[in-house]
């Protein structure tokens, strides 16, 4: 007797249907899988038979054999326990044989039977859509994910005698609905309002938001600059639908989310012990990287000059196209990694360069040593450079309090609706402008050309540099409501460019 039933796997950041035919025939008891399987799908085995008998349901004593197909998609995960126990069932005669038409089925077991996390449910409804499959039978914690994509009924399914009572008609699982704390704004932890001082800084941070530009601020330890950089998600407009589905998705099928979507944007904070795969993604199934993982967020560097160069070389691709590629045998995959880039560090190993409270004990060649670490094409491809000094300790314990994020996000999502309305497109931001655009988009006043025809000859500033500086310009003119950029404007995105640009 053969079952069949619709299940499905997880390949970078989309998932592909699988086949699961399970045939039982005369022989030595016993259960064989097929098809590519992984360990954790080799285990199934042994998780299924458990369940199976801790639930109720005998196993049959006959030689059991498991296809998954296609054969030539590597298989993952322990998703395909749930289809394999009910395929079971099936070609026993203990539910109907068309219990499962038109569904997709997935979801770990537990030794007791009970249905368990499994990730990618979001790709897996996307997928669902894709091929016209109507239904989804699902682990219940993770429901939700699914009820991002429209037009699809979810069954949360908890356990094994759940779903058999359901196939049976002896009672139904009633579909998922979406709650609305689902789609709710954050609560950020950090806020603007916690920062004493720093006014410079936080203005440089807006700009980043405002515009979608890269920052990074240089300072002593203990200014602020890690405090600073995680007010960041704070002032970014919230997201919008087609965003959080993207984000919502990547987090999916990453295994990343836990009975619920992304309603905050990404903050990443990678140790600079990351390594090259887990910053950029990739690995035999591949799977997303931190830069998938900020994608429409922020990619924090915290000490940028400790990562490795190989490192800081990954990055490259991704922060001038927003996407990353990776070469596999079966074709190249492409992952989205558009993310705002915040970097810090400090003037010097010990620190302490351009502090006035303490001396700095580098020697001149160890401070060469370390500003090299991190020059040149990186560095080029930061807008927005930023001294962070050390706020007075009676700035630090004054009563003051600074004006919360929420003002600085109203302004942020002002300018970004005026660079929506230029570039037609929502989610194109000044930042995000090739030299193309630049000239069909940006206009500049003769007076403003020749103060920047004077910049770029005074301080030999590079074509790159000079495309930047015309880009946070325009930012800056849209958060003051400014068609036109001004000569003070201009001046102010030149004090962002790093000082070895000027002398
Ligand atoms: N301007 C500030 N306002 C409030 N707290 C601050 C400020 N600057 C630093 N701090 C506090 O001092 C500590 C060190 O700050 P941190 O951001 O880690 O510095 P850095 O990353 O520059 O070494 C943190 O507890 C932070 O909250
Ligand atoms: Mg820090
Ligand atoms: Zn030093």
């Amino acid at each position: 007797m053969l079952a069949v039933l619709t299940s499905a796997t997880v390949y970078g950041l989309n998932a592909i249907p699988v086949i699961v035919e399970v045939d039982l025939a005369h022989g030595l008891p016993g259960m064989t899988i097929v098809g590519l399987p992984d360990k954790a799908v080799e285990e199934a085995k042994e998780r299924v038979r458990s369940a199976l008998t801790n639930s109720g349901f005998p196993m049959p004593a006959r030689r059991i054999t498991i296809n998954l197909a296609p054969a030539d998609v590597k298989k993952e995960g322990a998703g395909f326990d749930l289809p394999i126990a009910l395929g079971i069932l099936i070609a026993q005669g203990i539910i109907p044989k068309d219990s499962f038409k038109d569904s997709i089925v997935i979801g770990e077991l537990a030794l007791t039977g009970e249905v368990r996390h499994i990730p990618g449910v979001l790709p897996i409804a996307l997928a669902a859509h894709t091929h016209s499959i109507t239904h989804l039978f699902v682990p219940a914690c993770d429901s939700i994910e699914a009820l991002l994509v429209k037009k699809i009924v979810v069954f949360p399914v908890t356990d094994i005698r759940g779903i058999v009572a359901h196939a049976n008609n002896e009672e139904q699982i009633t579909p998922a609905s979406l709650p609305k704390s689902a789609l709710q704004e954050p609560a950020y932890e950090h806020d603007f309002a916690y920062v004493r001082g720093q006014e410079h800084a936080k203005r440089a941070l807006e700009i980043a938001a405002a515009g979608g530009h890269n920052i990074i601020f240089s300072g002593p330890p203990g200014s602020g600059k890690t405090l600073l950089a995680r007010c960041l998600p704070s002032i970014l407009p919230p997201m919008g639908d087609e965003e959080r589905l993207q984000v919502s998705t990547i987090y999916s099928a990453a295994g990343l989310l836990q009975g619920g979507l992304m309603s905050e944007r990404p903050f990443r904070s990678p140790h600079h012990t990351t390594s090259s795969v887990a910053l950029v993604g990739g690995g035999s199934i591949p799977k997303p990287g931190e830069v998938t993982l900020a994608h429409h967020g922020v990619l924090f560097m915290d000490e940028l000059p400790e990562f490795p160069r190989s490192a800081l070389e990954a990055l490259r691709q991704p922060l001038e196209d927003g996407v990353v590629t990776i070469a596999r045998a079966q074709g190249t995959l492409r992952f989205p990694a558009r993310f705002t880039l915040v970097a810090a560090q400090n003037p010097c190993p010990c620190g302490y360069a351009t502090d006035t409270t303490r001396p700095c004990i580098c020697t001149p060649h160890q401070i060469l040593q370390y500003k090299k670490k991190t020059s040149g094409p990186l560095l080029d491809r930061i807008d927005l450079h930023v001294e962070v000094p050390r706020v007075p300790s009676e700035t630090l314990a004054g009563e003051n309090v600074a004006p919360p994020s929420s003002e600085a996000r109203k302004r942020v999502i002002a300018a970004r609706k005026k660079q929506e309305k230029r570039y037609k497109k929502s989610s194109l931001t000044n930042a995000a402008l090739g030299a193309r655009h630049i000239k069909t988009y940006i206009h500049l006043s003769d007076d403003v050309q020749l103060l920047l025809k004077q910049a770029v000859d005074h301080h030999g500033l590079s074509a790159r540099a000079y495309h930047r500086v015309i880009k946070v310009s325009r930012t800056i003119a849209d958060l003051e409501g400014s068609q036109e950029i001004t000569s003070t404007h201009l001046g102010e995105a030149l004090q962002y460019r790093p000082v070895k640009d000027m002398y």
